[in-house]
């Protein structure tokens, strides 16, 4: 199916909505592909999406990563944001501090005025060391606000990008690839149909809170992310997808 090159960005959106069966979509016009600056432009619609929605009271959930950065780095408001708390997804993924979602929090509780808590658990511990550390009140009380977001930002990567950055080892990415992993997001990987095939043994949301989150936000740019977020439109249907208009053809087209 080739789509049409001078269709208008609102019939593109219906058409992605539509196909995906998800709640709605949001596209900036251009390709990240050919110009990565783009990148700016789409965080930036996702934040001013976020803060559409954003109300007293609520619990934000942010994961990491290079797209989340530059959703935080881009939130503009002069409002006030004292009763809002913002927490990470899950524990550190063990990548570059600056895209560690612990920082991230920190960018956007500070642009929101907000209230934050931290999760500073390592990426993968023994399941003994886990459950000790979840049971440490500070954690535990982040862990707490963590189950009961109602809002959570997001991006996605694709299966084999993740499990390279992660530093996971061979094995265990020949078993989570052999699964059939296409996609990724905090730390949970699925196949095209949206079942979890693996997920990393780091604290924080899980699938069941994810399911139930009010407003779920989904920002990535790229068509080489589109197959991974096709599977999880697959997983949970609630969610709002912000993306560039190249990468919202690449869905249509797969
Ligand atoms: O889980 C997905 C990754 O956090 C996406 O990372 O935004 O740097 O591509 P990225």
């Amino acid at each position: 199916d080739v789509i049409n090159d001078v269709m208008g960005l609102s019939t593109l959106q219906d058409k992605v909505k539509n196909k995906l069966g998800i709640k709605k979509v949001l596209l900036v016009s251009g390709s990240f592909d050919s110009n990565n600056s783009l990148i700016k432009d789409v965080a930036r619609c996702g934040a001013e999406y976020f803060l559409s929605v954003l109300k007293d009271g609520d619990i934000v959930s942010i994961t990491g990563g290079s797209t989340m950065l530059e959703f935080a780095n881009s939130i503009k408001t002069d409002k006030r944001y004292n009763d809002v708390t913002v927490v990470p997804a899950r524990g550190s993924m063990g990548t570059d501090v600056e895209i560690q979602s612990n920082n991230i929090v920190a960018i956007t509780s500070k642009k929101l005025h907000s209230n934050y808590k931290l999760l500073n658990i390592p990426d993968e511990l023994g399941e003994e060391a886990m459950k000790t550390l979840s049971q440490e009140p500070e954690i535990k009380n982040t862990l707490d606000y963590i189950q009961k977001t109602n809002v959570l930002v997001f991006a996605i990567g694709k299966a084999s990008e993740m499990t390279k950055r992660r530093k996971l080892p061979e094995d265990k990415v020949d078993e989570i690839i052999s699964k059939g992993a296409v996609g990724e997001a905090f730390g949970h990987y699925f196949n095209e149909k949206g079942e979890i095939v693996y997920k990393l043994n780091t604290a924080g949301i899980d699938l069941e809170t994810f399911k139930n989150v009010e407003e779920s936000i989904a920002i990535f740019a790229g068509k080489r992310k589109a197959n991974a977020l096709i599977a999880l439109s697959n997983v949970n249907k609630n969610i709002v997808l912000v993306t560039d208009e190249e990468s919202a053809k690449a869905i249509l087209e797969q």
